[in-house]
């Protein structure tokens, strides 16, 4: 027991300038790594002298990525929303199963979000401007069942784009990639059935105003992602979107 308090003392003991050894290590070290720049790895910034493993070495986490996931995170939700409008209204059984299943996994999407925002350290960030709120600002509440429909295989087209561009960046970490994989996993069946049975519905004298409204809105699609593309860049310097998908 003496030993040891002989150890803490020496570990502590007063330097010539007032300070103890201790104190005085830590505060070099922290005008060390002041002078030097941070990495960036799992969506969160390290100081170059403290590798991502490293105890205590973690700073804040990147405001910048936490909005880009919130906004994932918030299309998601609101995918999830126009699904639920569509159940409450439709009668057709077999598009009943297909919404079930579709919502539980684009609600599941959100959570993925969600979860990857917590791991970060971070709490998802209010979108008040997002993809499909400025969507819905352009073309207005959709009325139809061919309108629902025709919506939501746009933005899932996007959503599937968007994702696969962003999973291909060389400056993704492999966290956010994993996530990208699984969510991106389940978009192209929700294109395809969604697809498929808004020309079931439209029937074959409706196929031209399927075409024309999908053109319709793929052209608002594109227009809004290109003001989202120019904030990205504000932020980043750059969008993921350049990034070709493979
Ligand atoms: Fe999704
Ligand atoms: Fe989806």
């Amino acid at each position: 027991m003496r030993e040891c308090l002989a150890r803490v003392q020496s570990r502590t003991r007063l330097t010539q300038n007032g300070g103890s050894e201790q104190e005085n290590l830590r505060h070099l070290g922290a005008a060390v790594r002041a002078a030097v720049p941070v990495a960036f790895s799992r969506g969160v910034l390290y100081s170059l002298l403290d590798p991502p493993h490293a105890v205590g070495a973690v700073m804040a986490p990147d405001e910048r990525l936490l909005r880009m996931f919130s906004y994932y995170r918030d299309a998601e939700l609101r995918g999830a929303t126009l699904l639920l409008k569509l159940m409450q209204r439709l009668d057709d059984p077999d598009a009943q199963v297909k919404l079930a299943k579709h919502l539980e996994e684009e609600t599941h999407h959100a959570w993925l979000w969600t979860k990857r925002i917590t791991d970060m350290g971070g709490v998802p960030v209010r979108v008040d401007d997002g993809y499909q709120r400025r969507i819905g600002l352009e073309i207005g509440v959709p009325k139809s069942y061919e309108q629902l429909f025709a919506l939501t295989v746009v933005v899932e087209e996007r959503a599937h784009q968007r994702y696969l561009a962003h999973a291909a960046s060389p400056t993704v970490d492999p966290e956010t990639r994993a996530v990208l994989h699984e969510v991106t996993k389940d978009e192209k069946w929700h294109i395809a059935w969604m697809e498929n049975k808004l020309r079931e519905m439209a029937g074959p004298d409706g196929q031209t105003r399927v075409d024309e409204l999908l053109a319709r809105y793929r052209e608002v699609d594109r227009r809004v992602f290109r003001e989202l593309e120019a904030k990205e860049r504000e932020a980043f310097g750059f969008s993921l979107s350049e990034t070709r998908a493979s």
